[in-house]
């Protein structure tokens, strides 16, 4: 097993994913949108999330990863692509983290070439003091530390998803 640190427990993600879910709510005021989940780690926010939320939800899903030992460039490349036609609708993607930025602007740049006629980004987490590009997020999970963080979706080489908090590694 890895050497974890506890960064935010259970307890304190779902409160958190409450509050979210009513701010989002709020925001679209019972439209109904595509929900558009970033495999793989942003599943168990997802899951949370979306069963807190009253907004009618169409999910939909979409994969991109970073070209191996290429961090610095930021090249990213889909590996999955959504079924949903979004043209015209209202969409909302949900991702686990942003880091440099990379690859949700790539993701952000390609969706809104489809014409929604919104989107909008949730994330669990936030590193903002790595950020290379600027992105806007419109939900904010919790601003972190520059730390590698495990567990809740977020992954070490694949694995530890599962873990149900959110760790950090022992330096
Ligand atoms: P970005 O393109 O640099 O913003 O990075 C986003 C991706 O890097 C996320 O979707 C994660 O898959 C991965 N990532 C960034 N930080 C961490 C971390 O602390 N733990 C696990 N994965 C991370
Ligand atoms: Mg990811």
């Amino acid at each position: 097993m890895l050497d974890l640190d506890v960064l935010i427990d259970e307890e304190k993600i779902q409160k958190r994913l409450e509050e979210m879910a009513k701010e989002i709510d709020s925001v679209y005021n019972g439209q109904s949108i595509i929900a558009i989940c970033v495999l793989r780690g942003a599943i168990y926010f997802t899951v949370d999330l979306t069963k807190k939320m009253k907004t009618p939800i169409e999910l939909d899903f979409i994969k991109a990863s970073s070209y191996v030992g290429t961090e610095s460039t930021g090249k990213i490349k889909m590996t999955l692509d959504i079924n949903e036609n979004i043209e015209g609708r209202d969409v909302l993607i949900i991702e686990d983290i942003i880091d440099t930025g990379y690859t949700l602007k790539y993701l952000r740049d390609y969706l809104l070439s489809k014409n929604p006629k919104s989107l909008r980004i949730a994330v669990l987490a936030d590193k903002e003091e790595r950020r290379k590009v600027e992105v806007p997020i419109d939900f904010t999970g919790f601003k972190i530390p520059n730390k590698f963080l495990v567990g809740y979706g977020f992954d070490y080489d694949n694995s530890y998803r599962n873990i149900p908090y959110i760790g950090y590694m022992k330096e």
